[in-house]
């Protein structure tokens, strides 16, 4: 099994730093535009080999495409990360470039690659690229849901003063601070409803703080979070290549599904060996589908700025 990090930064590296501890491939390509960076990161990864106990082979490459050849799923994080007070999506411009050439260069050496695409603003880039290579839509699966259900499973665990892995929450919609949803009617508490601990005003609290979650990370830290989302990157990788069949929330394209076509959006979805396995439906009520369909309008409305581009 082959496995490529592209972008090296932090994202990719603990990404990639996850994928090596968890040993879920031979070969770990790490690659960068920017010389040396990616043989570095590569270089003290494999110094932690013997510390960590994993057998995993990393190798950073600057740029050299070559090195990805025969890869089975590949990670894009490339692009610029948000600074505090920006928007996902005002990054627009420069990252679309970026994610397109990528996607090419990945799919020249690696025509059966299963791409996630980390990179924001997510949905778009999702949207890009498949559109630009032409890809199955199993193949093409956006990062970000999982990471924004598991930011609403830690603000539901403080606040309700339990552990969050006694939680199941979900966030669906887009990967951004006004068009994601956390569905708080269908949050349990080990089979429990949410709503059974907490007033309706903390739990309002509670999906606010997690819609800016990233942003909020983003203003403690001058630039955008990596932990997490290096950590959901590696989970979704995970069950691709174990074939877990795992329910997360991804960006993937529908046709009808949710009510929507011809866009890629965050819907609960199995993962397995195929990538995109199975799309689950949620059953939304009056008020979650419109506030779906009122996010796939923003996302929409932002795919639209690449044919500007
Ligand atoms: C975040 C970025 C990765 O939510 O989108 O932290």
């Amino acid at each position: 099994m082959k496995i490529t990090v592209v972008g090296a930064g932090a994202v990719g590296a603990t990404c990639a730093d996850n994928i090596a501890r968890k040993e879920l491939c031979d070969t770990l390509v790490l690659l960068d535009i920017k010389e040396g960076v990616a043989e570095g990161k590569a270089m003290d990864m494999m110094q932690t080999a013997t510390l960590l106990g994993f057998d995993t082979n990393i190798i950073g490459s600057t740029n050299d495409y070559s090195k990805t050849a025969g890869t089975d799923v590949a990670v894009i994080t490339s692009g610029i990360p948000r600074k505090p007070g920006m928007t996902r999506e005002e990054l627009i411009g420069i990252n679309a470039g970026i994610v397109k050439s990528v996607t090419e260069n990945l799919l020249k050496h690696s025509p059966d690659v299963i791409i996630v695409v980390i990179s924001n603003p997510m949905d778009t880039m999702t949207y890009l690229a498949l559109k630009s290579s032409g890809l199955p839509k199993s193949r093409i699966i956006g990062m970000g849901g999982i990471l924004d259900s598991s930011r609403f499973k830690y603000f539901l665990s403080t606040a309700m003063g339990v552990t969050a892995t006694d939680l199941q929450a979900v966030v669906v919609g887009g990967h951004g601070d006004t068009t994601m949803i956390p569905l708080a009617r269908l949050a349990t508490y080990q089979g429990t409803s949410v709503a059974n601990y907490l007033d309706a005003d903390t739990l309002k609290k509670v999906v606010a703080d997690t819609m800016v979650g990233g942003a909020t990370l983003t203003g403690l830290l001058g630039t955008s979070a990596w932990y997490a989302p290096g950590a959901a990157g590696a989970a979704l990788v995970e069950s691709i290549v174990r074939d877990e069949q795992k329910l997360f929330t991804c960006c993937v394209y529908l046709e009808g599904e949710y009510g929507q076509s011809d866009i890629c959006i965050g819907v609960p979805v199995v993962i397995g060996r195929n990538g995109v396995e199975k799309i689950i439906d949620y059953k939304l009520n009056e008020e979650e589908q419109a506030a779906f369909n009122k996010s796939a309008e923003a996302v929409r409305s932002m795919n639209s700025a690449l044919d500007n581009l």
